[in-house]
């Protein structure tokens, strides 16, 4: 039985002040909510805010994005031990917005997946196609090169730490979400992927986190498939009441 994950990804958006009053709100609404693990994860300088907001709570803090070095002269670069200290336990890796406007590739995103991992953090990998890569019928190769990329020469056992976001590129900040289906049957084409890389074991045990325009009404839906083991959210996480109750959905 794997544990759902309802994990919020803020993008850039809340200030520290506006950070403290949203967990002030989001606490007690999901206080019993022991059903599944709750990430938010903010932007770098709201992290201590919200680290210091969720204390006492079940809520998990994330980062969104990291190097792979663990110091040095990379100027405007934040490494995985730092986030370990500011009190992170996840962080988020190769987000397609991070692909598409960043210039992240798989190379780096499995180098940041290691150096999260060597840390102690659990890193969130995206993986996901365009609308012009689906429609092209190209999803399955998409997805293959991303995933063999993102967790290349982990070992098992460094593998059984992560956990893995489905997230289409169409399907984000554009309200069209993927179908229940749709979501399910790229999660059975990863998790062969995992069975094949790895062992079905490990496969059967990894999380995959749906994420694209998942809301208050839809996630239910979603979550009702099996292969679907939680969601990433952005724009819906952003108000602590449609969170909430994405988390107790
Ligand atoms: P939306 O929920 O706003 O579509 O964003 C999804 C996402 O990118 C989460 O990482």
């Amino acid at each position: 039985m794997r544990r759902p994950v309802i994990a919020g990804n803020w993008k850039m958006y809340k200030t520290q002040a506006e950070t403290r009053a949203y967990f002030a709100a989001l606490a007690p609404l999901v206080a019993g909510s022991t059903h599944c693990d709750i990430v938010v994860a903010p932007p770098f300088t709201a992290l201590a805010a919200a680290v210091e907001a969720a204390k006492g709570t079940s809520i998990s803090i994330a980062a969104q994005n990291m190097h792979w070095e663990t110091e040095g002269a990379f100027t405007g670069e934040i490494s995985a031990g730092m986030l370990l200290e500011a009190g992170c336990r996840a962080v988020i890796i190769a987000h397609s917005e991070r692909r598409q406007f960043f210039g992240e590739t798989d190379e780096r995103a499995n180098k940041k997946v290691k150096a999260a991992l060597a840390a102690g953090l659990t890193p969130l990998l995206c993986v996901g196609e365009s609308l012009a890569e689906r429609e092209g019928k190209k999803t399955e190769e998409v997805l293959e090169r991303q995933f063999r990329g993102g967790v290349a020469a982990l070992t098992s056992a460094e593998f059984s730490r992560i956990i893995l976001a489905y997230e289409p590129v169409w399907a984000i900040g554009t309200g069209r979400t993927a179908t229940p289906e749709m979501a399910a049957e790229a999660h059975q084409f990863l998790r062969q992927l995992a069975a094949a890389a790895f062992t079905p074991e490990r496969a059967d045990m990894l999380r995959i986190l749906y994420g694209g325009s998942v809301k208050p009404d839809n996630i239910k839906g979603l979550m009702a498939q099996v292969e679907i083991d939680g969601a990433l959210v952005g724009g819906a996480s952003l108000k602590a009441e449609a969170f909430a109750s994405i988390v107790n959905f």
